[in-house]
């Protein structure tokens, strides 16, 4: 961890095994000149990382355990699986980052199976939704032997602060979330994160895999609506932060799968010509009947798909696990001494 932060950050002690770094960007500037961008788009958009205020987290912390949300499931059990082969692998003392680490229910895995080996773990989960500061709360509740530092932050940056982590460390980047990048960036992160890694240290990745189309729209269209409400969240955000008079009821949440792209598109689609103000940037955008926004990309994979990936990356892969459906994958990444 870097010693002296920039003027960027503030740390914040919350306990003596507990403090928190929060990046001082104006987050309320960049999510108002990314949805001007978006909009104004031919193709409009609004990237997927705004989900996550207050009520997004809540939400999908609900969607991770509808019925139809079989990701998260699928991912708890590989980790409950291979505790005792993972564990090969950690040897000595190990720091865990972990990568929007939202209420870090997975990553409870990975500490019990430290534990066995260390008596203290670092603990440096980055995420750009402040629910960070509750899941170390709770975590340090039921770990004594953690050593918390929070960073609500982007994951670039956020990963920027831990690369000079003195331990080896594990990389966790559960969820499924690297499908939210498109092709070109997923493989410029890929990069990022193998470059700030030194030999011995691991990444552990969660990918959701290619499978029939059926439980993949399901998955992203519960018929609790949950996912429908998450998404519409979005636009209630814009309003609440941004001055927006977005009519949620004028919009209908759309997600379906794209075979030729490998992955689900959700969408919020117009359903009437309408016209939209944003006060705070001043924009009004024109929808027509049908329109669509589109908010989120979840890209599915093939195992061929993951080594192609790892090479082009730079990675070696350790390890790869599948659930007994072979739904989704953990991948083990490492990198070669020499590198
Ligand atoms: C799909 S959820 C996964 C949460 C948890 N890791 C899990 O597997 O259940 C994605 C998490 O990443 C965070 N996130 C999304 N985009 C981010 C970004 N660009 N930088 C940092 N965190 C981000 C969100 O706030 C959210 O907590």
């Amino acid at each position: 961890m870097k010693s002296h932060l920039n003027s960027n950050y503030v740390k914040t002690v919350v306990s003596s095994n507990c403090c928190l770094i929060k990046s001082q960007n104006k987050k309320e500037q960049d999510f108002a000149k990314d949805v001007a961008y978006g909009l104004t788009r031919k193709n409009k958009f609004i990237p997927s990382k705004y989900f996550y205020d207050k009520t997004g987290s809540e939400l999908f912390d609900q969607i991770c355990s509808l019925p139809e949300y079989y990701l998260t499931r699928k991912e708890i059990e590989i980790l409950s699986s291979i505790k005792q082969e993972l564990s090969k692998y950690l040897v000595e003392n190990y720091a865990v980052v972990e990568l929007g680490s939202g209420s870090a229910i997975k990553t409870r895995h990975l500490f019990e199976m430290l534990s066995k080996n260390q008596e203290k773990i670092e603990y440096y989960p980055i995420d750009i939704s402040s629910i960070v500061k509750e899941s170390s709360q709770r975590l340090q509740n039921e770990f004594d032997n953690l050593q918390i530092t929070g960073i609500v932050d982007q994951y670039e940056s956020g990963l920027d602060l831990v690369k000079d982590i003195d331990e080896n460390k594990i990389i966790a980047f559960f969820g499924s979330s690297i499908g939210n990048f498109d092709q070109q960036s997923m493989l410029d992160f890929l990069s990022k994160i193998r470059n700030g890694m030194k030999p011995g240290d691991l990444f552990l990745l969660g990918m959701d895999l290619v499978k029939n189309k059926e439980i993949l729209e399901a998955a992203y269209n519960d018929s609790k609506g949950t996912t429908q409400d998450f998404n519409l969240n979005l636009l209630q955000r814009i309003n609440s932060e941004l001055g927006g008079d977005f009519d949620v009821s004028k919009f209908e949440h759309i997600a379906s799968y794209n075979s030729k792209e490998k992955r689900v598109e959700m969408h919020l689609r117009s359903k009437i010509k309408q016209q939209i103000f944003i006060s705070e940037i001043g924009l009004s955008v024109n929808l027509e009947e049908d329109d669509r926004i589109r908010t989120e990309y979840s890209h599915k994979y093939t195992l061929s798909q993951i080594k192609k990936i790892a090479k082009r990356t730079g990675f070696n892969i350790t390890k790869i696990w599948r659930d007994k459906q072979n739904y989704f994958a953990l991948v083990l990444f490492s990198i070669s001494k020499t590198a």
